[in-house]
Protein backbone atom coordinates (compact mmCIF):
# COMPACT_ATOMS: atom_id res chain seq x y z
CA UNK A 1 0.00 0.00 0.00
CA UNK A 2 3.08 2.16 0.58
CA UNK A 3 4.41 1.79 -2.44
CA UNK A 4 1.77 2.11 -4.37
CA UNK A 5 1.09 5.90 -2.64
CA UNK A 6 4.50 6.45 -3.25
CA UNK A 7 4.76 5.38 -6.78
CA UNK A 8 1.24 7.35 -7.86
CA UNK A 9 3.12 10.42 -6.44
CA UNK A 10 6.11 9.86 -8.04
CA UNK A 11 4.44 9.68 -11.04
CA UNK A 12 2.06 12.57 -10.90
CA UNK A 13 4.72 15.15 -12.13
CA UNK A 14 5.46 13.25 -15.04
CA UNK A 15 2.35 13.11 -15.96
CA UNK A 16 1.72 16.62 -16.22
CA UNK A 17 4.81 18.17 -16.30
CA UNK A 18 6.87 18.65 -19.72
CA UNK A 19 5.15 16.93 -22.89
CA UNK A 20 1.98 19.72 -22.53
CA UNK A 21 4.10 22.34 -21.89
CA UNK A 22 6.29 22.26 -24.79
CA UNK A 23 4.17 20.76 -27.16
CA UNK A 24 1.11 23.92 -27.00
CA UNK A 25 -1.35 20.64 -26.27
CA UNK A 26 -4.39 21.41 -25.09
CA UNK A 27 -5.80 19.31 -22.01
CA UNK A 28 -8.86 17.28 -22.91
CA UNK A 29 -9.45 15.35 -19.67
CA UNK A 30 -6.76 14.98 -16.21
CA UNK A 31 -8.19 13.38 -12.95
CA UNK A 32 -5.89 14.07 -9.38
CA UNK A 33 -5.79 10.18 -8.88
CA UNK A 34 -6.06 7.04 -9.75
CA UNK A 35 -9.71 5.43 -10.38
CA UNK A 36 -11.22 4.10 -6.22
CA UNK A 37 -10.06 0.75 -6.22
CA UNK A 38 -6.89 0.85 -8.21
CA UNK A 39 -3.37 1.64 -8.03
CA UNK A 40 -0.19 1.72 -10.51
CA UNK A 41 1.64 -1.19 -11.04
CA UNK A 42 4.26 0.84 -13.05
CA UNK A 43 4.46 2.47 -16.75
CA UNK A 44 3.15 0.50 -19.69
CA UNK A 45 5.12 -1.08 -21.86
CA UNK A 46 6.27 0.97 -24.68
CA UNK A 47 5.80 -1.49 -27.00
CA UNK A 48 2.59 -2.80 -25.62
CA UNK A 49 -0.10 -1.83 -28.61
CA UNK A 50 -3.55 0.36 -27.40
CA UNK A 51 -6.72 0.26 -29.63
CA UNK A 52 -8.12 3.96 -28.96
CA UNK A 53 -10.78 5.40 -30.23
CA UNK A 54 -10.74 9.46 -30.53
CA UNK A 55 -14.53 11.34 -30.96
CA UNK A 56 -14.58 14.10 -33.15
CA UNK A 57 -16.45 17.21 -32.18
CA UNK A 58 -20.26 16.61 -33.45
CA UNK A 59 -21.83 19.44 -35.21
CA UNK A 60 -25.05 19.95 -34.49
CA UNK A 61 -26.12 17.68 -31.52
CA UNK A 62 -28.97 20.37 -30.82
CA UNK A 63 -30.39 19.69 -34.14
CA UNK A 64 -30.41 16.22 -32.94
CA UNK A 65 -32.26 16.51 -29.82
CA UNK A 66 -35.08 19.20 -31.12
CA UNK A 67 -35.48 16.33 -34.24
CA UNK A 68 -35.44 13.85 -31.70
CA UNK A 69 -38.08 15.69 -29.71
CA UNK A 70 -40.37 16.01 -33.02
CA UNK A 71 -40.55 12.33 -34.10
CA UNK A 72 -41.15 11.40 -30.03
CA UNK A 73 -43.71 14.08 -29.01
CA UNK A 74 -47.00 12.87 -29.46
CA UNK A 75 -48.46 16.73 -30.04
CA UNK A 76 -46.15 16.90 -32.71
CA UNK A 77 -47.36 16.65 -36.89
CA UNK A 78 -43.76 14.73 -37.32
CA UNK A 79 -44.80 12.10 -34.33
CA UNK A 80 -43.89 8.27 -35.31
CA UNK A 81 -42.19 10.14 -38.71
CA UNK A 82 -38.63 8.16 -37.37
CA UNK A 83 -35.31 9.49 -39.23
CA UNK A 84 -33.44 6.86 -41.50
CA UNK A 85 -29.99 6.56 -40.50
CA UNK A 86 -28.43 8.68 -42.26
CA UNK A 87 -30.92 11.55 -41.32
CA UNK A 88 -30.26 10.92 -37.80
CA UNK A 89 -25.86 10.42 -38.36
CA UNK A 90 -25.86 13.66 -40.56
CA UNK A 91 -26.83 15.79 -37.01
CA UNK A 92 -23.78 14.29 -35.54
CA UNK A 93 -21.42 14.30 -38.37
CA UNK A 94 -17.98 16.47 -37.29
CA UNK A 95 -17.39 19.11 -39.97
CA UNK A 96 -15.55 18.81 -43.29
CA UNK A 97 -12.68 21.40 -41.33
CA UNK A 98 -12.83 19.01 -38.16
CA UNK A 99 -12.52 16.13 -39.94
CA UNK A 100 -9.80 17.17 -42.57
CA UNK A 101 -7.43 18.47 -39.70
CA UNK A 102 -7.90 15.43 -37.53
CA UNK A 103 -7.18 12.85 -40.29
CA UNK A 104 -4.27 14.61 -41.52
CA UNK A 105 -2.91 14.88 -38.39
CA UNK A 106 -3.12 11.30 -37.87
CA UNK A 107 -1.63 10.81 -41.71
CA UNK A 108 1.35 12.80 -40.61
CA UNK A 109 1.89 10.98 -37.68
CA UNK A 110 1.57 7.86 -39.68
CA UNK A 111 -1.36 6.57 -37.69
CA UNK A 112 -3.72 4.36 -39.89
CA UNK A 113 -7.63 4.78 -38.25
CA UNK A 114 -10.82 3.45 -39.12
CA UNK A 115 -14.25 5.23 -38.83
CA UNK A 116 -16.45 3.17 -36.50
CA UNK A 117 -19.97 5.59 -36.86
CA UNK A 118 -22.40 6.02 -40.07
CA UNK A 119 -21.75 9.71 -39.11
CA UNK A 120 -17.73 9.60 -39.27
CA UNK A 121 -17.71 10.97 -35.65
CA UNK A 122 -15.60 7.87 -33.69
CA UNK A 123 -12.22 6.91 -35.10
CA UNK A 124 -10.40 3.94 -34.08
CA UNK A 125 -6.49 3.76 -33.75
CA UNK A 126 -3.96 1.02 -33.10
CA UNK A 127 -0.81 2.39 -31.83
CA UNK A 128 1.71 1.89 -29.69
CA UNK A 129 1.80 3.44 -25.90
CA UNK A 130 5.20 4.94 -26.71
CA UNK A 131 3.37 7.15 -29.66
CA UNK A 132 0.25 7.13 -27.68
CA UNK A 133 2.27 9.13 -25.17
CA UNK A 134 3.50 11.48 -27.71
CA UNK A 135 0.48 12.15 -29.53
CA UNK A 136 -1.92 12.49 -26.35
CA UNK A 137 0.88 14.20 -24.34
CA UNK A 138 0.30 11.35 -21.68
CA UNK A 139 1.66 8.30 -19.41
CA UNK A 140 0.24 5.10 -19.75
CA UNK A 141 0.56 3.24 -16.68
CA UNK A 142 -0.72 -0.08 -15.91
CA UNK A 143 -3.01 0.22 -13.19
CA UNK A 144 -4.33 -2.85 -10.94
CA UNK A 145 -7.49 -3.22 -9.04
CA UNK A 146 -6.48 -3.74 -5.19
CA UNK A 147 -9.31 -6.58 -5.05
CA UNK A 148 -9.53 -8.59 -8.55
CA UNK A 149 -6.48 -7.94 -9.60
CA UNK A 150 -7.72 -6.99 -12.84
CA UNK A 151 -5.48 -4.52 -14.78
CA UNK A 152 -6.01 -1.82 -17.38
CA UNK A 153 -3.71 0.63 -19.73
CA UNK A 154 -4.75 4.26 -18.81
CA UNK A 155 -3.29 7.20 -17.95
CA UNK A 156 -3.92 10.43 -15.65
CA UNK A 157 -4.32 12.69 -18.25
CA UNK A 158 -4.36 13.33 -21.93
CA UNK A 159 -4.25 16.37 -24.32
CA UNK A 160 -4.52 17.30 -28.30
CA UNK A 161 -2.64 19.37 -30.38
CA UNK A 162 -3.91 22.93 -29.75
CA UNK A 163 -4.91 23.59 -33.20
CA UNK A 164 -7.17 20.25 -32.92
CA UNK A 165 -8.86 21.39 -29.47
CA UNK A 166 -11.94 22.61 -30.98
CA UNK A 167 -12.30 19.19 -33.05
CA UNK A 168 -11.32 16.53 -31.06
CA UNK A 169 -13.70 15.74 -27.34
CA UNK A 170 -12.94 12.19 -26.43
CA UNK A 171 -9.97 9.90 -26.41
CA UNK A 172 -10.84 7.07 -24.67
CA UNK A 173 -9.99 4.44 -23.01
CA UNK A 174 -7.61 6.89 -20.84
CA UNK A 175 -8.54 8.27 -17.96
CA UNK A 176 -11.87 5.89 -16.55
CA UNK A 177 -11.43 3.47 -14.83
CA UNK A 178 -11.47 -0.77 -15.97
CA UNK A 179 -13.19 -3.55 -15.69
CA UNK A 180 -14.57 -2.53 -12.09
CA UNK A 181 -18.08 -0.93 -13.08
CA UNK A 182 -20.87 -2.97 -12.06
CA UNK A 183 -23.77 -4.10 -13.64
CA UNK A 184 -26.80 -2.85 -12.43
CA UNK A 185 -28.55 -5.69 -11.06
CA UNK A 186 -28.79 -8.94 -10.75
CA UNK A 187 -28.39 -9.68 -6.65
CA UNK A 188 -27.93 -13.20 -7.56
CA UNK A 189 -29.66 -15.10 -4.43
CA UNK A 190 -29.13 -18.62 -3.66
CA UNK A 191 -29.97 -21.03 -6.55
CA UNK A 192 -31.65 -23.65 -4.81
CA UNK A 193 -33.04 -26.10 -6.89
CA UNK A 194 -36.34 -25.40 -6.08
CA UNK A 195 -38.46 -27.20 -8.72
CA UNK A 196 -41.69 -26.41 -10.73
CA UNK A 197 -43.71 -23.16 -10.60
CA UNK A 198 -44.14 -20.93 -7.50
CA UNK A 199 -46.53 -20.99 -5.28
CA UNK A 200 -47.40 -17.78 -5.19
CA UNK A 201 -46.64 -14.05 -6.62
CA UNK A 202 -46.12 -12.73 -3.17
CA UNK A 203 -42.72 -14.90 -2.78
CA UNK A 204 -42.10 -15.74 -6.03
CA UNK A 205 -42.34 -13.75 -9.29
CA UNK A 206 -43.10 -15.06 -13.01
CA UNK A 207 -43.79 -14.82 -16.19
CA UNK A 208 -47.79 -15.59 -15.01
CA UNK A 209 -47.35 -13.04 -11.96
CA UNK A 210 -46.22 -10.45 -14.43
CA UNK A 211 -48.89 -11.21 -17.24
CA UNK A 212 -51.83 -11.32 -14.38
CA UNK A 213 -50.59 -8.08 -12.54
CA UNK A 214 -50.33 -5.63 -15.82
CA UNK A 215 -52.48 -7.63 -18.02
CA UNK A 216 -49.65 -8.44 -20.24
CA UNK A 217 -51.21 -10.54 -23.01
CA UNK A 218 -49.79 -15.01 -23.78
CA UNK A 219 -50.81 -14.98 -27.51
CA UNK A 220 -47.57 -14.93 -29.90
CA UNK A 221 -46.78 -11.89 -31.35
CA UNK A 222 -47.40 -11.49 -35.50
CA UNK A 223 -44.80 -9.42 -36.43
CA UNK A 224 -41.26 -10.88 -37.47
CA UNK A 225 -39.84 -7.34 -38.55
CA UNK A 226 -40.33 -6.36 -34.63
CA UNK A 227 -37.16 -7.29 -32.65
CA UNK A 228 -36.13 -6.86 -29.42
CA UNK A 229 -32.64 -6.44 -28.65
CA UNK A 230 -30.87 -7.43 -24.88
CA UNK A 231 -27.38 -6.33 -23.96
CA UNK A 232 -24.90 -8.85 -22.72
CA UNK A 233 -21.80 -7.54 -21.79
CA UNK A 234 -18.70 -8.75 -19.36
CA UNK A 235 -18.63 -12.63 -20.16
CA UNK A 236 -21.89 -13.05 -19.37
CA UNK A 237 -23.39 -15.85 -21.78
CA UNK A 238 -27.23 -16.57 -22.46
CA UNK A 239 -27.89 -20.51 -22.21
CA UNK A 240 -30.58 -21.84 -24.32
CA UNK A 241 -30.67 -25.09 -22.82
CA UNK A 242 -31.98 -23.04 -19.39
CA UNK A 243 -34.08 -21.05 -21.25
CA UNK A 244 -36.04 -24.21 -21.91
CA UNK A 245 -35.82 -25.59 -18.69
CA UNK A 246 -37.69 -21.95 -17.63
CA UNK A 247 -40.01 -22.08 -20.45
CA UNK A 248 -40.94 -25.56 -20.02
CA UNK A 249 -42.00 -25.18 -15.92
CA UNK A 250 -43.32 -21.31 -16.70
CA UNK A 251 -44.51 -21.27 -20.12
CA UNK A 252 -45.86 -24.43 -20.75
CA UNK A 253 -47.89 -22.51 -23.30
CA UNK A 254 -45.22 -21.90 -25.54
CA UNK A 255 -43.39 -24.13 -27.71
CA UNK A 256 -40.30 -25.80 -26.51
CA UNK A 257 -38.26 -24.64 -29.69
CA UNK A 258 -39.14 -20.88 -28.83
CA UNK A 259 -35.54 -19.14 -28.46
CA UNK A 260 -33.13 -16.28 -29.03
CA UNK A 261 -30.70 -15.60 -31.45
CA UNK A 262 -27.22 -14.31 -30.88
CA UNK A 263 -25.15 -11.33 -32.37
CA UNK A 264 -21.68 -10.65 -31.14
CA UNK A 265 -19.07 -8.03 -30.88
CA UNK A 266 -15.85 -7.22 -30.02
CA UNK A 267 -15.16 -10.55 -30.02
CA UNK A 268 -17.91 -11.16 -27.82
CA UNK A 269 -19.02 -15.31 -27.46
CA UNK A 270 -22.08 -17.46 -27.28
CA UNK A 271 -20.87 -20.33 -24.89
CA UNK A 272 -23.61 -22.76 -23.92
CA UNK A 273 -21.82 -24.64 -21.79
CA UNK A 274 -24.08 -25.06 -18.42
CA UNK A 275 -21.63 -23.78 -16.26
CA UNK A 276 -21.01 -20.44 -18.11
CA UNK A 277 -24.10 -19.56 -17.77
CA UNK A 278 -24.60 -15.82 -16.57
CA UNK A 279 -27.14 -15.10 -13.95
CA UNK A 280 -27.63 -11.19 -15.57
CA UNK A 281 -27.86 -13.04 -19.43
CA UNK A 282 -30.57 -15.41 -18.52
CA UNK A 283 -32.75 -13.20 -16.50
CA UNK A 284 -32.36 -10.78 -19.35
CA UNK A 285 -33.36 -13.72 -22.06
CA UNK A 286 -35.86 -15.87 -19.60
CA UNK A 287 -37.86 -12.57 -19.11
CA UNK A 288 -37.45 -11.48 -22.39
CA UNK A 289 -38.20 -14.60 -24.76
CA UNK A 290 -40.89 -15.62 -21.63
CA UNK A 291 -42.63 -11.92 -21.67
CA UNK A 292 -42.62 -10.71 -25.05
CA UNK A 293 -44.11 -14.03 -26.46
CA UNK A 294 -43.47 -14.41 -30.14
CA UNK A 295 -41.34 -11.37 -30.51
CA UNK A 296 -37.61 -12.27 -32.14
CA UNK A 297 -35.24 -11.33 -29.46
CA UNK A 298 -31.71 -10.79 -30.36
CA UNK A 299 -29.24 -11.65 -27.59
CA UNK A 300 -26.12 -8.94 -28.11
CA UNK A 301 -23.01 -10.15 -26.89
CA UNK A 302 -20.14 -7.56 -26.25
CA UNK A 303 -16.51 -8.90 -26.12
CA UNK A 304 -13.77 -7.60 -24.12
CA UNK A 305 -11.40 -6.93 -27.71
CA UNK A 306 -11.18 -3.89 -26.52
CA UNK A 307 -9.29 -3.98 -23.29
CA UNK A 308 -11.77 -2.23 -21.42
CA UNK A 309 -14.90 -2.67 -19.06
CA UNK A 310 -18.40 -1.99 -19.63
CA UNK A 311 -18.66 1.56 -20.56
CA UNK A 312 -16.48 0.74 -23.69
CA UNK A 313 -19.15 -1.80 -24.03
CA UNK A 314 -21.86 0.94 -24.31
CA UNK A 315 -19.93 2.37 -26.62
CA UNK A 316 -19.35 -0.40 -28.99
CA UNK A 317 -23.03 -1.71 -28.70
CA UNK A 318 -24.11 1.85 -29.49
CA UNK A 319 -21.91 2.55 -32.83
CA UNK A 320 -22.84 -1.50 -33.41
CA UNK A 321 -26.47 -0.46 -33.48
CA UNK A 322 -26.46 2.84 -35.47
CA UNK A 323 -24.15 0.90 -37.90
CA UNK A 324 -27.38 -1.07 -38.26
CA UNK A 325 -30.05 -0.64 -40.99
CA UNK A 326 -32.41 -1.89 -39.17
CA UNK A 327 -31.56 -2.01 -35.35
CA UNK A 328 -34.30 -3.53 -33.45
CA UNK A 329 -37.52 -1.58 -32.13
CA UNK A 330 -36.34 -1.92 -28.65
CA UNK A 331 -32.97 -2.45 -26.11
CA UNK A 332 -32.72 -3.48 -22.84
CA UNK A 333 -29.82 -3.14 -20.83
CA UNK A 334 -29.17 -4.39 -16.91
CA UNK A 335 -25.77 -2.64 -16.73
CA UNK A 336 -25.42 1.22 -15.28
CA UNK A 337 -21.78 2.74 -13.51
CA UNK A 338 -22.22 5.89 -11.16
CA UNK A 339 -22.63 9.04 -13.07
CA UNK A 340 -19.35 10.42 -11.22
CA UNK A 341 -17.06 7.23 -12.72
CA UNK A 342 -17.96 8.60 -16.36
CA UNK A 343 -16.06 11.73 -17.82
CA UNK A 344 -18.50 14.58 -18.80
CA UNK A 345 -17.65 14.19 -22.41
CA UNK A 346 -17.98 10.58 -22.54
CA UNK A 347 -21.31 10.73 -20.69
CA UNK A 348 -22.35 13.35 -23.34
CA UNK A 349 -21.38 11.38 -26.58
CA UNK A 350 -23.28 7.95 -25.50
CA UNK A 351 -26.16 9.96 -24.51
CA UNK A 352 -26.14 11.58 -27.95
CA UNK A 353 -25.63 8.26 -29.72
CA UNK A 354 -29.12 6.94 -27.60
CA UNK A 355 -30.58 10.03 -28.91
CA UNK A 356 -29.82 8.76 -32.59
CA UNK A 357 -30.99 5.73 -31.98
CA UNK A 358 -33.96 7.16 -30.40
CA UNK A 359 -34.63 9.22 -33.51
CA UNK A 360 -34.62 6.10 -35.47
CA UNK A 361 -37.29 4.93 -33.71
CA UNK A 362 -35.82 2.56 -31.15
CA UNK A 363 -36.98 2.50 -26.94
CA UNK A 364 -33.98 2.53 -25.43
CA UNK A 365 -34.46 1.07 -21.75
CA UNK A 366 -31.96 0.67 -18.93
CA UNK A 367 -32.07 -0.31 -15.55
CA UNK A 368 -32.05 2.58 -13.18
CA UNK A 369 -29.48 0.85 -10.36
CA UNK A 370 -29.48 -1.10 -7.16
CA UNK A 371 -27.84 1.00 -4.70
CA UNK A 372 -31.17 3.46 -4.12
CA UNK A 373 -29.90 7.02 -3.24
CA UNK A 374 -26.14 5.46 -2.97
CA UNK A 375 -26.01 4.52 -6.88
CA UNK A 376 -25.44 1.94 -9.02
CA UNK A 377 -25.06 -0.55 -6.41
CA UNK A 378 -25.45 -0.15 -2.22
CA UNK A 379 -22.19 2.43 -1.15
CA UNK A 380 -21.37 4.80 1.77
CA UNK A 381 -22.02 8.38 0.70
CA UNK A 382 -22.55 11.48 1.98
CA UNK A 383 -24.40 13.32 -0.86
CA UNK A 384 -26.65 11.23 -3.09
CA UNK A 385 -25.17 9.88 -6.24
CA UNK A 386 -26.68 9.50 -9.78
CA UNK A 387 -26.21 6.50 -11.78
CA UNK A 388 -25.12 6.87 -15.43
CA UNK A 389 -26.79 6.18 -17.71
CA UNK A 390 -30.08 6.54 -16.15
CA UNK A 391 -28.98 10.84 -16.40
CA UNK A 392 -29.20 10.70 -19.78
CA UNK A 393 -32.84 12.16 -20.78
CA UNK A 394 -32.81 10.46 -24.45
CA UNK A 395 -33.09 6.90 -22.64
CA UNK A 396 -35.98 5.37 -20.47
CA UNK A 397 -34.70 3.77 -16.79
CA UNK A 398 -36.47 1.75 -15.42
CA UNK A 399 -36.73 1.28 -11.63
CA UNK A 400 -38.10 -1.74 -8.99
CA UNK A 401 -41.26 -2.86 -6.88
CA UNK A 402 -42.18 -5.33 -4.93
CA UNK A 403 -45.71 -6.62 -3.41
CA UNK A 404 -48.72 -6.81 -4.98
CA UNK A 405 -51.35 -5.59 -2.53
CA UNK A 406 -50.19 -2.62 -3.05
CA UNK A 407 -47.41 -2.42 -4.94
CA UNK A 408 -44.58 -0.40 -3.39
CA UNK A 409 -41.06 0.89 -3.97
CA UNK A 410 -38.21 -1.54 -3.62
CA UNK A 411 -35.84 -0.08 -1.84
CA UNK A 412 -33.01 -0.68 -3.58
CA UNK A 413 -34.53 0.70 -6.53
CA UNK A 414 -32.06 3.39 -7.74
CA UNK A 415 -33.71 7.24 -8.37
CA UNK A 416 -32.80 10.91 -7.89
CA UNK A 417 -31.23 13.26 -9.71
CA UNK A 418 -28.72 13.52 -13.19
CA UNK A 419 -25.26 16.24 -12.02
CA UNK A 420 -24.55 16.03 -16.13
CA UNK A 421 -27.74 16.29 -17.82
CA UNK A 422 -30.66 19.06 -16.91
CA UNK A 423 -33.91 18.41 -16.71
CA UNK A 424 -36.00 17.91 -20.03
CA UNK A 425 -39.06 19.92 -20.66
CA UNK A 426 -41.11 16.58 -20.96
CA UNK A 427 -40.90 15.67 -17.49
CA UNK A 428 -40.65 19.67 -16.28
CA UNK A 429 -44.27 19.41 -14.28
CA UNK A 430 -43.57 16.47 -13.08
CA UNK A 431 -40.56 16.98 -11.44
CA UNK A 432 -41.47 20.58 -9.83
CA UNK A 433 -44.44 18.97 -8.51
CA UNK A 434 -42.34 15.95 -6.88
CA UNK A 435 -39.63 19.14 -5.59
CA UNK A 436 -42.49 20.77 -4.19
CA UNK A 437 -43.93 17.30 -2.56
CA UNK A 438 -40.49 17.08 -0.87
CA UNK A 439 -39.78 20.33 0.74
CA UNK A 440 -36.93 20.53 3.00
CA UNK A 441 -36.59 16.58 2.72
CA UNK A 442 -32.99 16.03 1.20
CA UNK A 443 -31.83 19.17 0.84
CA UNK A 444 -28.60 20.09 -0.10
CA UNK A 445 -27.73 16.25 -1.02
CA UNK A 446 -29.05 16.30 -4.61
CA UNK A 447 -29.24 18.25 -7.68
CA UNK A 448 -32.76 19.67 -7.95
CA UNK A 449 -31.81 20.96 -11.60
CA UNK A 450 -30.80 17.62 -12.80
CA UNK A 451 -32.58 14.91 -15.13
CA UNK A 452 -34.85 12.82 -12.93
CA UNK A 453 -35.24 9.16 -13.03
CA UNK A 454 -36.39 6.40 -13.17
CA UNK A 455 -39.01 7.23 -15.56
CA UNK A 456 -40.99 3.67 -14.69
CA UNK A 457 -41.10 0.78 -12.52
CA UNK A 458 -42.15 -2.95 -12.61
CA UNK A 459 -41.76 -5.69 -10.28
CA UNK A 460 -37.95 -6.25 -9.17
CA UNK A 461 -37.66 -8.94 -6.36
CA UNK A 462 -37.79 -12.50 -6.26
CA UNK A 463 -37.25 -13.03 -10.11
CA UNK A 464 -37.61 -17.10 -10.46
CA UNK A 465 -34.90 -17.62 -13.03
CA UNK A 466 -32.80 -21.01 -14.06
CA UNK A 467 -29.25 -20.70 -14.25
CA UNK A 468 -26.81 -23.52 -15.04
CA UNK A 469 -29.80 -26.57 -14.63
CA UNK A 470 -31.12 -25.24 -11.25
CA UNK A 471 -34.00 -22.65 -9.99
CA UNK A 472 -33.48 -19.93 -7.74
CA UNK A 473 -34.75 -16.09 -7.35
CA UNK A 474 -32.97 -13.01 -8.09
CA UNK A 475 -33.89 -9.26 -7.17
CA UNK A 476 -32.95 -6.54 -8.66
CA UNK A 477 -33.74 -3.58 -11.41
CA UNK A 478 -32.20 -6.02 -13.89
CA UNK A 479 -35.70 -7.22 -13.36
CA UNK A 480 -37.45 -4.48 -14.21
CA UNK A 481 -35.84 -3.48 -17.42
CA UNK A 482 -36.56 -6.75 -19.65
CA UNK A 483 -40.14 -6.94 -18.05
CA UNK A 484 -40.77 -3.10 -18.97
CA UNK A 485 -39.22 -3.78 -22.39
CA UNK A 486 -41.49 -6.99 -23.54
CA UNK A 487 -44.49 -4.57 -22.56
CA UNK A 488 -43.31 -2.31 -25.16
CA UNK A 489 -42.47 -5.02 -27.58
CA UNK A 490 -45.99 -6.04 -27.30
CA UNK A 491 -47.66 -2.74 -28.04
CA UNK A 492 -45.03 -2.08 -30.97
CA UNK A 493 -46.07 -5.79 -32.52
CA UNK A 494 -49.41 -4.40 -32.47
CA UNK A 495 -48.91 -1.05 -34.17
CA UNK A 496 -46.62 -2.74 -36.66
CA UNK A 497 -49.76 -4.78 -37.35
CA UNK A 498 -51.91 -1.98 -37.61
CA UNK A 499 -49.49 -0.74 -40.12
CA UNK A 500 -48.70 2.16 -37.66
CA UNK A 501 -44.95 3.28 -36.60
CA UNK A 502 -43.36 2.06 -33.54
CA UNK A 503 -43.20 3.59 -30.15
CA UNK A 504 -40.00 4.50 -30.83
CA UNK A 505 -38.08 6.93 -27.52
CA UNK A 506 -41.06 6.47 -25.14
CA UNK A 507 -40.59 9.94 -22.81
CA UNK A 508 -42.29 12.46 -24.11
CA UNK A 509 -45.38 9.94 -24.81
CA UNK A 510 -44.76 8.26 -21.45
CA UNK A 511 -45.07 11.78 -19.09
CA UNK A 512 -48.03 13.01 -21.34
CA UNK A 513 -50.88 10.90 -23.13
CA UNK A 514 -49.37 7.43 -21.07
CA UNK A 515 -49.48 8.59 -17.81
CA UNK A 516 -52.49 7.83 -16.58
CA UNK A 517 -52.13 4.21 -18.48
CA UNK A 518 -49.34 3.32 -15.28
CA UNK A 519 -50.53 2.50 -11.82
CA UNK A 520 -48.65 4.68 -9.53
CA UNK A 521 -46.84 3.65 -7.18
CA UNK A 522 -47.21 5.83 -4.00
CA UNK A 523 -45.40 4.08 -0.68
CA UNK A 524 -42.00 3.12 0.15
CA UNK A 525 -38.67 4.53 -0.74
CA UNK A 526 -34.88 4.09 -1.39
CA UNK A 527 -32.45 4.87 1.46
CA UNK A 528 -28.57 5.25 1.46
CA UNK A 529 -26.76 7.78 2.08
CA UNK A 530 -27.69 7.65 5.54
CA UNK A 531 -31.03 8.66 4.85
CA UNK A 532 -34.53 7.42 3.86
CA UNK A 533 -34.05 8.00 0.95
CA UNK A 534 -36.51 9.38 -1.96
CA UNK A 535 -40.04 8.33 -1.12
CA UNK A 536 -42.54 7.47 -3.64
CA UNK A 537 -45.83 9.96 -3.82
CA UNK A 538 -48.71 10.67 -6.00
CA UNK A 539 -47.54 11.35 -9.43
CA UNK A 540 -43.55 10.79 -10.41
CA UNK A 541 -41.14 10.14 -8.29
CA UNK A 542 -37.74 9.37 -7.36
CA UNK A 543 -38.00 5.92 -6.86
CA UNK A 544 -41.01 4.45 -8.92
CA UNK A 545 -41.10 7.20 -11.82
CA UNK A 546 -44.89 7.74 -13.28
CA UNK A 547 -45.25 3.96 -12.11
CA UNK A 548 -46.29 0.43 -13.42
CA UNK A 549 -47.77 -0.68 -16.85
CA UNK A 550 -51.31 -1.83 -16.98
CA UNK A 551 -51.19 -2.89 -20.63
CA UNK A 552 -54.72 -2.18 -21.66
CA UNK A 553 -54.49 0.99 -20.58
CA UNK A 554 -51.31 1.86 -22.73
CA UNK A 555 -52.98 -0.27 -25.47
CA UNK A 556 -55.56 2.81 -25.52
CA UNK A 557 -52.84 5.29 -25.26
CA UNK A 558 -50.94 4.09 -27.87
CA UNK A 559 -54.02 4.36 -30.10
CA UNK A 560 -54.94 0.82 -30.24
C1 LIG B 1 -1.17 1.09 -42.05
O1 LIG B 1 -1.86 0.29 -42.96
C2 LIG B 1 -1.08 -0.16 -44.04
C3 LIG B 1 -2.00 -0.88 -45.02
O2 LIG B 1 -2.82 -1.80 -44.37
C4 LIG B 1 0.04 -1.05 -43.53
O3 LIG B 1 0.85 -1.49 -44.59
C5 LIG B 1 0.88 -0.25 -42.54
O4 LIG B 1 1.85 -1.09 -41.95
C6 LIG B 1 0.01 0.32 -41.44
N1 LIG B 1 0.79 1.22 -40.61
C7 LIG B 1 0.81 1.14 -39.29
C8 LIG B 1 1.66 2.16 -38.60
O5 LIG B 1 0.16 0.33 -38.65
C1 LIG C 1 -31.98 -15.04 -0.47
O1 LIG C 1 -33.33 -14.69 -0.22
C2 LIG C 1 -33.78 -15.06 1.06
C3 LIG C 1 -35.27 -14.71 1.18
O2 LIG C 1 -35.74 -14.01 0.10
C4 LIG C 1 -32.93 -14.35 2.11
O3 LIG C 1 -33.36 -14.71 3.40
C5 LIG C 1 -31.47 -14.70 1.92
O4 LIG C 1 -30.68 -13.96 2.81
C6 LIG C 1 -31.03 -14.40 0.50
N1 LIG C 1 -29.68 -14.87 0.28
C7 LIG C 1 -28.74 -14.09 -0.29
C8 LIG C 1 -27.42 -14.75 -0.50
O5 LIG C 1 -28.92 -12.92 -0.58
C1 LIG D 1 -26.68 20.36 -11.42
O1 LIG D 1 -27.31 20.09 -12.66
C2 LIG D 1 -27.14 21.12 -13.61
C3 LIG D 1 -27.98 20.75 -14.82
O2 LIG D 1 -27.49 19.63 -15.45
C4 LIG D 1 -25.67 21.28 -13.93
O3 LIG D 1 -25.49 22.32 -14.85
C5 LIG D 1 -24.90 21.58 -12.65
O4 LIG D 1 -23.52 21.62 -12.92
C6 LIG D 1 -25.18 20.51 -11.62
N1 LIG D 1 -24.54 20.87 -10.35
C7 LIG D 1 -23.62 20.12 -9.76
C8 LIG D 1 -23.12 20.61 -8.45
O5 LIG D 1 -23.20 19.06 -10.23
Amino acid sequence: MFAHTVLVAALLPLTLASPLATRNMHVLARRSGPPAGFSVAGAASPDAVLNLRVALTQSNPAGLEDALYDVSTPSSANYGNHLTKEEAAAFVAPTQEATAAVTSWLNNNGVNYTTLTPAGDWLSLTVPVSQANELFGAQFNVYTHETTGQQAVRTMSYAVPQTLAAHLTVVYPTTTKGKAGGKAGGKANSTSSASGVAASCANTVTPACLQSLYGIPTTPATQSSNQLGVSGFIDQFANQADLKTFLTALRPDLSSSTTFSVQTLDGGENSQTAQDAGTEANLDTQYTVGLATGVPTTFISVGEKNQDGDLGGFLDIMNFLLNENDPPAVLTTSYGDNEDAIPVGMADNLCNAVAQLGARGVSVLFASGDGGVSGSQAAQCTDFVPTFPSGCPYLTSVGATTGNSPETAASFSAGGFSNYFGTPSYQATAVSTYLKTLGNTNAGLFNASGRGYPDVSTQGVNFEIVVDGSAGTVDGTSCASPTFASVIALLNDQLVAAGKSTLGFLNPWLYSTAASALTDITSGDNPGCNTNGFPAVTGWDAVTGLGTPNFAKLQAAAGL
